[in-house]
């Protein structure tokens, strides 16, 4: 990231506007930490069902002391501000679970009952609840590019929780958790993104990062909906049928069909009559049951949120062994968590002392980390 590019008011590290910003070693800490804050809590609450990224990978020794005392202590009375100006449940409701869970006030902004329907515009909704001491601010707009108004911020990080068409970095995030936890490591795993590509930020977010950890991308969908304006669709590879993409996958991440995104364009590329197009998706492009009995025993199938079942995924594959869609929710609230601790600038007494981050974490010139280290099951 260039400086002319950064927030002027807070480092650049603590806003969370896209993936391509952070440091391999920032998304492995991240990872790393909600893994071992999901332990804890199971812990807490007497579960012993822990991932076994957390568990058999040895994910919680970096962050032990920490993980047991209580945040509260950490973190202070910190103020957190929600501010979602298109819907969201899973985003908003975690954002604000992790925000309380960090000890953390909350602010969240009900948009319909705001001076935003008197016409205040989207900069200065956020300078006003900067105003008001809020340090970091989770943002989800319609409007893909969130740059500007990070860089209007003079203390709050901004945090996105989905922009436009452009990124969602935390759900990509949580995706990426809920893989580490059955596979340890994506070096070397192929991971299918099937349906809506073209209007997705999950995909897009997706396509920035999974190269970055050594997984091997596979797009397929209906052709008029695989082609990104970004371009970004190009860097990953095009199976020739879904069938042929998810008997290739280590894991099968289906996208949410963006109805209220497609344009009169795609409209005539999908034939002129949607409803028709939606009526036969399951049985062309989507996860019905024959089709997820191609997918490998050992594979994972995931989805976002929210489904449209019986078009996007069958509704009896809801309930498939390796179906993970709950287990991504459950995982969006710790990485939500750490993603909070890095906006508001919080780190451990280990990481203090400088002993937290192991040198595996340490990245060459290029953001990929050292050859070799890549493989370390546990900062993978
Ligand atoms: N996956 C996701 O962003 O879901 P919500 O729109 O419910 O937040």
């Amino acid at each position: 990231m260039t400086d002319a590019r950064r927030p002027k008011g807070v480092s650049a590290l603590r806003a969370l506007i896209s993936l391509d910003d952070w440091p391999l070693a920032q998304i492995r800490r991240v990872l790393r930490r909600a893994a071992a804050w999901k332990a804890a809590f199971k812990r807490a609450r007497g579960e012993s069902e822990f991932g076994r990224m957390a568990e058999d990978k040895g994910t919680t020794g970096a962050f032990s002391k920490w993980d047991e005392m209580r945040f509260e202590r950490t973190v202070g009375r910190r103020t957190v501000a929600l501010a979602f100006f298109e819907p969201s449940t899973r985003t908003r409701l975690s954002f604000e679970l992790a925000a309380k869970r960090l000890g953390a006030d909350v602010v969240d902004l009900d948009v319909g009952r705001s001076s935003v329907q008197k016409g205040e515009d989207i900069a200065e909704t956020l300078a006003t609840l900067e105003a008001m001491g809020a340090e970091a601010i989770v943002v989800r707009t319609t409007i893909d590019d969130l740059r500007p108004y990070g860089e209007a911020l003079q203390r709050a990080a901004l945090v996105s929780a989905g922009a436009g068409m452009a990124e969602h970095p935390t759900q990509a995030l949580l995706d990426v958790l809920t893989m580490l936890e059955a596979f340890g490591s994506l070096e070397g795993k192929t991971v299918a993104v099937i349906g809506d590509v073209r209007h997705s930020r999950v995909a897009a977010s997706h396509l920035r990062l999974l190269p970055r950890l050594g997984a091997r991308l596979v797009l397929a969908g209906p052709p008029a909906l695989l082609e990104r304006e970004d371009g970004r669709s190009a860097t990953a590879i095009r199976a020739p049928s879904v069938d042929e993409a998810i008997e290739a996958a280590d894991a099968v991440i289906v996208l949410r069909l963006q109805k209220e995104r497609l344009t009169a364009v795609d409209r005539a590329m999908l034939g002129g009559d949607v409803d028709r197009f939606l009526a036969r998706y399951l049985e062309r492009y989507g996860l019905s049951a024959p089709r997820a009995a191609r997918l490998k025993p050992s594979g994972l199938i995931l989805h976002p949120g929210p489904v449209w079942p019986d078009v996007e995924i069958a509704r009896a594959v809801f309930d498939d062994p390796r179906a993970r869609i709950r287990v991504q929710v459950e995982n969006g609230v710790f990485v939500r968590m750490a993603v909070l601790a890095e906006a508001l600038a919080i780190s451990s007494p280990e990481e203090e002392a400088g002993s937290a981050v192991p040198a595996a974490c340490s990245e060459t010139g290029d953001g990929r980390a050292p050859v070799g280290v890549e493989r370390a099951p546990h900062y993978t």
